[in-house]
C-alpha cells in the first residue's frame, strides 16, 4: 500500500474520462473497502470481523437481548479503535468530488463516521452510525464523539441505549432508503468503492444508476457482482486508485471548467 498509481496508468478509456469529469450529478456508494487502508477492518473475507467474531451474539437484536454487557464492550472498542484511526486518500478526494459535481452524496454502509471526519457533507449512513446511541424505549438518539464509558449506557428515562446502527435482520431506515435511492437514480456516474455488494438494499443502488442511464465505475481489490454491468472496474487500493482517477480528471477541460480549484495532496 502508499504506492503511487500513475493517474495513466488507469484502465479508463478517455471517453469515460469525459463523461465522468463533465457530469453534473454523481455519488458514491461505499463499504468497508475504503476504510481499510485506514486500518478499520472489513467484514467478510480473509481477516474480517466475521471470521473472528459471532455475527449472532455481537450484531443481532437477539444477541443483545441476551447479553448487552457484551454487545457493549465490542462497540466500545470499535468506538475506541475508529477513533485512533484517520481518514485515507480515498476518503478525502470522495470528499473533493462534493466540491466538483453540482449534485453529490456519498452513501456509505460504513458506520465509523470517516467520511464527515474527512470533510464531505451529504453523508447518507445506510447502516447507521456508531457514533449515535438510541434509547431502546423511547427511540431518543444521543450523538456522541467519544467512546461510551458506563456500559450499558443509559437514556435519561432510565432505559438502556443501544448503538444506533443496523444490526442483522433489521431494516433500514425508510427516509434513508428513500434518500438513497433518489440519489443513485439521478446520479450521472455512481462510484462504488470498496464494497462486497452482497447486502441489500444497499447492493440495489448501483443498479438504479445502472438502469436510469448512469454510469457505474467499480474501484476494489477484487472483483465482485458489480463488476459483470459495471462500465469501468478499476482493481487495486482504493486509496490509491480514487487519487489516481482524481489527477486524471483533472487534466480534462470540463473539469478544469467547473473546477479551478487544485487540491494539494
Ligand atoms: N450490522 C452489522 O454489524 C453488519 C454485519 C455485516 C455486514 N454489515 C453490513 O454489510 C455491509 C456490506 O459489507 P461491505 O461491502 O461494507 O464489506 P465487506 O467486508 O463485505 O467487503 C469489503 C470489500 O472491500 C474490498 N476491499 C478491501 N480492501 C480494499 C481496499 N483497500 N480498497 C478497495 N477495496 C477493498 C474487498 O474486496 C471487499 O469487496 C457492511 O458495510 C456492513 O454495514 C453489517
Ligand atoms: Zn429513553
Amino acid at each position: 500500500m502508499g504506492r503511487d498509481l500513475r493517474a495513466a496508468d488507469l484502465d479508463l478509456s478517455e471517453d469515460l474520462v469525459n463523461r465522468i469529469a463533465g457530469a453534473r450529478s454523481a455519488s458514491v456508494l461505499t463499504g468497508a473497502g475504503v476504510s481499510a487502508e485506514s486500518g478499520i477492518p472489513t467484514f467478510r473475507g480473509a481477516g474480517g470481523i466475521w471470521e473472528k467474531y459471532d455475527f449472532r451474539k455481537l450484531a443481532t437484536p437477539q444477541g443483545f437481548r441476551e447479553d448487552p454487557q457484551l454487545v457493549w464492550e465490542w462497540y466500545q472498542l470499535r468506538q475506541r479503535e475508529m477513533l485512533k484511526a484517520s481518514p485515507n486518500p480515498a476518503h478525502y478526494v470522495i470528499a473533493d468530488m462534493e466540491r466538483h459535481y453540482q449534485e453529490f452524496s456519498v452513501l456509505t454502509q460504513n458506520i465509523d463516521g470517516m467520511h464527515e471526519r474527512a470533510g464531505s457533507n451529504n453523508v447518507v449512513e445506510l447502516h447507521g452510525s456508531i457514533w449515535r446511541l438510541r434509547c431502546v424505549r423511547d427511540g431518543l438518539v444521543t450523538q456522541t464523539d467519544t467512546p461510551v464509558e458506563e456500559i450499558p449506557p443509559l437514556c435519561q428515562c432510565g432505559s438502556m441505549l443501544r448503538p444506533d446502527v443496523v444490526w442483522f435482520g433489521e431494516p433500514l431506515s425508510e427516509d434513508v432508503v428513500e434518500a438513497a435511492s433518489r440519489a443513485a437514480a439521478s446520479s450521472e456516474v455512481m462510484f462504488v468503492v470498496g464494497t462486497s455488494a452482497v447486502v441489500y438494499p444497499a447492493a440495489a443502488l448501483p443498479i438504479i444508476t445502472k438502469n436510469s442511464g448512469g454510469l457505474v465505475i467499480e474501484v476494489n481489490a477484487e472483483p465482485t457482482d458489480v463488476t459483470t454491468y459495471a462500465d469501468a472496474s478499476l482493481m487495486g487500493f482504493a486509496g490509491e486508485i480514487l487519487p489516481a482517477l482524481w489527477k486524471r480528471m483533472r487534466r480534462t477541460e470540463s473539469f478544469m471548467k467547473e473546477h479551478p480549484f487544485i487540491p494539494n495532496w
